[in-house]
């Protein structure tokens, strides 16, 4: 381990900042070599820090070269300050108000860690969130001090045309060299994070949106020229989502211009920047032939996401990292509901639920496991996490459960009033929520401080005589580390009861009859007495998903084939259909260990049977009722995890659905293979999913026509939709033509960036004899790119999917991409950083496996680390 250690930083610590910065002016001299940075600071002693004698300690990055400092018009002389071990600029003494001029030299073409400002396939541009701007000039780098930037670009303006930054552009000239000079200018103060430039040669599209008070908006989309064409979807999101949030917050965009730019190397999905959102290409470009219908939904979702942040982030910001949910889990269950609301709710909320299940669960019960509001860190970037994202949009989705539409409504309004132009807390929310609706919110906000995934234990009674139905609940939060004790936390389990034909039953609760109800768990152990039941329910629960728990009921298959069938909420009736799959799974991995041979009976086989012989259902669901739970939802579920085992028993289940079932997919295939004008609409998105999920089976039967149909669909279709579907069943069905399909793909797509990525993920995730060989061709292989995270993730998503390889025995799999992470960390520390989750499940691992991963990364933490490897492989080796 790397000798200085890096110390953790603590939110009991939060301090105000000892200074303010009323506004910021920038001058960018942007040029090839070097870009000169001169920034001129309007400063005062912060009122409320109450410290007067306090030096202004400004950070700063090892990779900002300091030319000079001056107070006013005195320039410092070098005894005045100096640069401590931590980067920053110390300067002793400061008048109560002053002007500080600071001029930097950085390198953005040799930043490879994009933060700051660097160059991304010949343009350059910024990412600042979360501590990214101080690797562009000393500044107070914190979300707390709030600053109104005018920011003033200097270019070649043959090579660098376009010339971005947050706000409205106030001048244009041209300097005494004959470079172009463009000043922009944004009247909302904003913390550092927030700020943002783009200088290229960029094409861009534009159109207009008129708010609901009238005011016209100009909305313009950059992209390089070569993927101008793909630009017009994520426009169309782009009002959708100004819309939605007019309609359902009353928040109506706040500055003439709203501009979206792509760019091919970035950490994360996409960043929003005060009106000049800055996406990854991979989250904004989309046409037919090359993007899928995930990715149009992704690329909507993500646009209205960063759109929606222009409130819930940027008009009301954060106070401190240690509130990052405060933006992120809030946007996220607005960007959620907006497509909930565009496109089929239970659908959404499936597709979200299983993601949360599968990885945050996966989070909460590992070594990085943090409540939504961590109390400490090393390094914030490691704490974008699923937990601060999803489990942070769970917690405010609760609170809407709890309020009620209308009540949230009411909140989210006086939050917004009370807090507009503030840096605030995740109590502030809260609060807002709780003086708007007058509730008290206090036993709530555990979800707050508290790690983990709560469990909950359901039993039940019927009383004939009585007509009386009882519930028992009781609840637990595991340890997790650093916190050895839980206490209860609010629960609302959204509920109703099922009668023996699949109706729903009345009941009466509390002097009320009615077929559904919320109830709020706050005990350790608790019942609810429910009257007027007519006969002895089966309890359908937690409907919804409507709290991020583990919930369990002991079901008898037939229960959950009832509840499958009839019950009135969708998300209970495909949960039902994954806790058989669930169940049949577990029985199949145990006797997978113990050698047994497997099981030939399914309950599925009827079920999914029915399912595919009624036209008339959503064929959206039944696809994803179809889809059996996956090998990282399953190793989740697992006490101890043998992928092996668990990738085993689910080809055994698919292969017996699918023989049992084949002409069944066939025909379903047949009927839904049809021929129209691709659209990326809920009736055809829907087709197509049910479509593959049938090939997949079909395929999976081992009929020789499916492969027909198969090779047919990957060289016919005119969408990518259908063409990756094909290519993905053949590797993972591992057909010979596999190898072919891959080939032609590469060959057909080679110039399309984004396409390329998945042929590196599939043709690293291919069973091969090549082992690790394969990975490390494709590592040299001339579309890959060390410099772009897209292309990392690529090839690691690939390789860590890949069961066979990457959970080989010896370890060599674990070992290779400990290897890869150390020599990463070098260039990029977030994506090392992020590269590292798999390696730390290894407690959780049969101990065949475990061992070998532990030393993966006992093996990593000898090496020099950066902050972020650090942290992560530090905390798991705990
Ligand atoms: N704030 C960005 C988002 O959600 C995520 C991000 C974080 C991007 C850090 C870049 C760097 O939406
Ligand atoms: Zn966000």
């Amino acid at each position: 381990m790397s000798e200085n250690k890096p110390a953790a930083i603590y939110l009991k610590d939060y301090r105000v900042p000892d200074f303010l910065i009323d506004r910021t002016e920038l001058v960018f001299d942007l040029d090839d070599s070097v870009t000169v940075v001169t920034s001129k600071l309007h400063m005062r002693r912060n009122p409320s820090a109450g410290r007067i004698t306090t030096p202004l300690v400004l950070d700063g990055g090892e990779d900002v070269k300091l030319i000079g400092v001056a107070i006013d018009n005195y320039t410092l002389p070098a005894e005045e300050y100096h640069i401590n071990a931590e980067h920053q600029l110390v300067i002793t003494a400061t008048p109560d108000q002053f002007l500080l001029t600071v001029e930097t030299v950085i390198e953005p073409q040799n930043n490879t860690r994009l933060e700051g400002l660097y160059r991304s396939s010949g343009m350059f541009c910024t990412q600042c969130e979360a501590e990214g701007f101080r690797h562009i000039t000393y500044y107070l780098d914190r979300p707390d001090v709030m600053s109104i930037f005018t920011t003033t670009l200097i270019a070649d303006g043959e090579k660098y045309p376009t010339l971005l930054s947050n706000g409205n552009e106030v001048e244009r000239g041209v300097s005494d060299e004959g470079k172009t000079i463009v000043t922009w200018h944004d009247p909302h103060p904003k913390p550092a994070y927030l700020f943002a430039l783009v200088a290229g040669n960029l094409q861009h599209i534009s159109d207009t949106f008129t708010t609901s008070s009238g005011r016209d908006v100009t909305l313009k989309i950059f992209t390089e020229p070569h993927n101008i064409d793909k630009v017009d979807y994520a426009m169309g999101a782009l009002k959708r989502s100004m819309k939605w949030d007019e309609d359902v917050y009353g928040r109506e965009y706040d500055l003439d211009i709203f501009m979206i730019v792509a760019v091919d190397d970035f950490n994360m999905g996409a960043m929003e920047n005060k009106g000049l959102n800055i996406f990854n290409s991979s989250c904004l470009l989309a046409r037919p032939d090359t993007t899928t219908d995930d990715a149009y939904l992704r690329i909507e979702a993500i646009v209205a996401h960063e759109y929606f942040h222009n409130w819930s982030g940027n008009r009301v910001t954060c106070r401190d990292w240690f509130q990052l949910s405060l933006k992120e889990g809030f946007t996220v269950f607005r960007d959620q509901s907006f497509s909930e609301d565009l496109h089929s709710e239970t659908v959404k909320r499936v597709e979200d639920v299983s993601f949360l299940r599968t990885a945050q669960f996966a989070e909460d019960a590992g070594p990085m496991a943090h409540p939504i509001r961590p109390a400490s860190y090393i390094e914030i970037s490691n704490f974008y996490t699923l937990t601060v994202y999803e489990k942070g949009s769970e917690v405010v989705r609760m609170i809407h459960t709890l309020l009620g539409a209308e009540g949230f409504r009411k909140g989210s309004d006086l939050y917004f009033s009370r807090h507009d132009g503030q840096a605030v807390t995740c109590d502030d929310f809260v609060k807002a929520m709780e003086d708007a609706n007058g509730v008290d919110l206090t036993q709530f906000k555990r979800w707050y401080s508290q790690a983990g995934t709560p469990r909950v234990q359901v039993t039940d009674e019927y009383d004939e005589q009585a007509q009386t139905y009882t519930l028992n609940f009781s609840q637990m939060t595991p340890a997790t580390p650093g916190q050895p004790t839980k206490l209860p936390v609010v629960i609302p389990v959204k509920m109703g009861l099922i009668g023996q034909d699949g109706s729903s039953l009345r009941f009466n609760l509390a002097g009320e009859t009615t077929t559904e109800t919320v109830i709020t768990l706050t005990q350790g152990e608790e019942s609810v007495v429910f009257e007027q039941v007519a006969e002895r329910p089966v309890p359908s629960l937690l409907r919804g998903f409507s709290a991020p728990v583990k919930l369990s009921y002991d079901y008898t298959t037939e229960q959950l084939a009832l509840l499958l069938a009839h019950d009135s909420d969708g998300f209970n009736r495909w949960n039902s259909g994954q806790q058989i799959a669930v169940n049949e799974l577990q029985a199949l991995i145990a006797q997978v260990q113990s050698g047994e041979s497997l099981n030939q009976e399914s309950a599925l086989v009827s079920g999914f049977s029915q399912l595919l012989a009624d036209e008339q259902l959503d064929s959206a669901m039944v696809a994803l009722i179809l889809t059996l739970p996956s090998v990282a939802y399953l190793s989740e579920l697992a006490e101890q995890i043998d992928p092996q085992a668990i990738k085993t028993a689910r080809d055994h289940l698919k292969g017996q659905i699918a023989k049992a079932l084949s002409e069944s997919f066939a025909s379903t295939y047949e009927r839904l293979n049809v021929q129209e004008a691709y659209q990326p609409n809920e009736a055809q998105i829907a087709r197509r999913a049910l479509k593959n999920v049938a090939l997949s089976y079909w395929v999976a039967s081992g009929d020789e026509q499916a492969q027909q149909a198969l090779v047919n669909q990957f060289r016919n279709a005119d969408n990518m939709t259908d063409q990756y579907a094909a290519l993905a069943t053949a590797v993972d069905q591992d057909l010979e033509v596999a190898d072919e399909l891959l080939a032609s793909f590469y060959e057909q797509w080679q110039q399309e960036s984004l396409v390329v990525n998945k042929w590196l993920t599939l043709s690293a995730s291919q069973t091969s004899a090549e082992g690790l060989g394969r990975i490390e061709r494709l590592m040299q292989h001339p579309s890959f790119d060390l410099k772009n995270p897209n292309k990392l993730r690529a090839v690691f998503a690939g390789l860590t999917q890949n069961v066979t390889l990457f959970h080989d025995a010896s370890g060599a799999g674990y070992r290779f991409l400990a290897d890869q992470i150390a020599v990463l960390d070098k260039r990029n520390p977030q994506i090392a950083s992020r590269l590292c989750t798999p390696l730390t499940r290894w407690r959780k691992m049969v101990p065949s496996l475990s061992d070998p991963m532990k030393s993966a990364l006992q093996q990593l933490a000898a090496g020099d680390l950066s902050k972020d490897v650090y942290e992560v492989v530090s905390k798991s080796l705990a």
